[in-house]
């Protein structure tokens, strides 16, 4: 088996396990989306690239004042200014040797594989947002906080109004069911494999409730790098800040994110800070840097 084969095959089948299916058996899975809701899903997530977080020097003594400032040099090298926005030290506690937030209910959260969200974390206030779904009414993949959820239906609205046709895999998540999900994966693919296509219990974001997976009925709601170069897909890259959303994990920032390239994952900071990010083309750990 080639190396593309493989990957195809572990995608495929990563892709099932979390509840949608692979681009590449889109046809034939097209309703597998729905019918493998029992089992753990979203699979396809976590990058073992090294990842070093070295724009996160943590404060002696967390705060979470989120009036702080923070800074990020723009591609010209220009440093702006992020009032209102809370640095990534600023966030984090050391708890038993492991760093753990301390802004988990914030839009502004970042959460990845250095910064942990407490594992009682379940946040208040998840609804379902009123838009086409793969998964069935009642599943829990379709909460999302109400804020959150809100700017998605906006955003939902606006493609379809632009011709799109998206629809929601995977939002919330608990705890409990993204520690099923990794030990699935490293259990069938190897914990290097799976610790690339998903997060480790309490790193993944869609514990905060401020995340959704999107893939488009051309792709038989597969999550798959295609995706991105599906109108859907391109729709998001370009529209999706407008409604307080940003593409999470960015192709050529794997290094940084500690993840592959997720085109359908878009995570909400609200319209203003998702503006900002989105010119600047970066990732929350460079726009929370320090
Ligand atoms: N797909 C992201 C990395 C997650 O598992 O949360
Ligand atoms: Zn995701």
């Amino acid at each position: 088996m080639t190396a593309r084969n493989l990957f195809i095959v572990t995608g495929l089948s990563l892709a099932l396990v979390a509840g949608c299916s692979s681009d590449e058996q889109s046809a034939k899975n097209q309703n597998q989306a729905e019918d493998k809701t029992e089992q753990p899903d979203e699979s396809k997530e976590e990058n073992n690239a090294t990842y070093e977080n070295e724009s996160a020097t943590e404060s002696d003594q967390p705060n979470e004042d989120e009036s702080s400032t923070s800074e990020y040099k723009n591609e010209n090298g220009q440093s702006e200014n992020q009032n209102a926005y809370p640095a990534m030290g600023e966030t984090v506690a050391e708890e038993n040797g492991k760093k753990i937030v301390t802004n988990p209910d914030s839009i502004y959260v970042v959460a990845n594989k250095e910064r942990n969200l407490p594992a009682d974390f379940v946040p208040e206030n998840l609804v379902e947002p009123d838009v086409p779904f793969y998964a069935n009414e009642g599943d829990p993949k379709r909460l999302m906080v109400e804020e959150a959820a809100k700017a998605l239906e906006e955003m939902f609205d606006a493609a379809n109004k632009d011709g799109m046709q998206l629809k929601a895999v995977s939002g919330y998540r608990s705890y409990e069911r993204q520690e099923a999900i990794f030990a699935y994966n490293a259990d069938r693919y190897g914990a290097e494999k799976a610790n690339r296509v998903s997060a480790h219990a309490g790193q993944s974001e869609h514990q905060t409730g401020l995340t959704m997976d999107i893939s488009a009925p051309s792709l038989g709601g597969s999550l798959s790098e295609k995706f991105g170069s599906t109108p859907e897909g391109e729709w998001v890259a370009e529209n999706a800040y407008m409604y307080g959303f940003v593409v999470r994990y960015l192709k050529g920032k794997e290094e940084i994110t500690g993840y592959q390239y997720e085109p359908w994952h878009v995570r909400y900071v609200g319209k203003e800070a998702a503006k900002e990010i989105h010119e600047a083309g970066i990732t929350l750990e460079e726009f929370f840097a320090k």
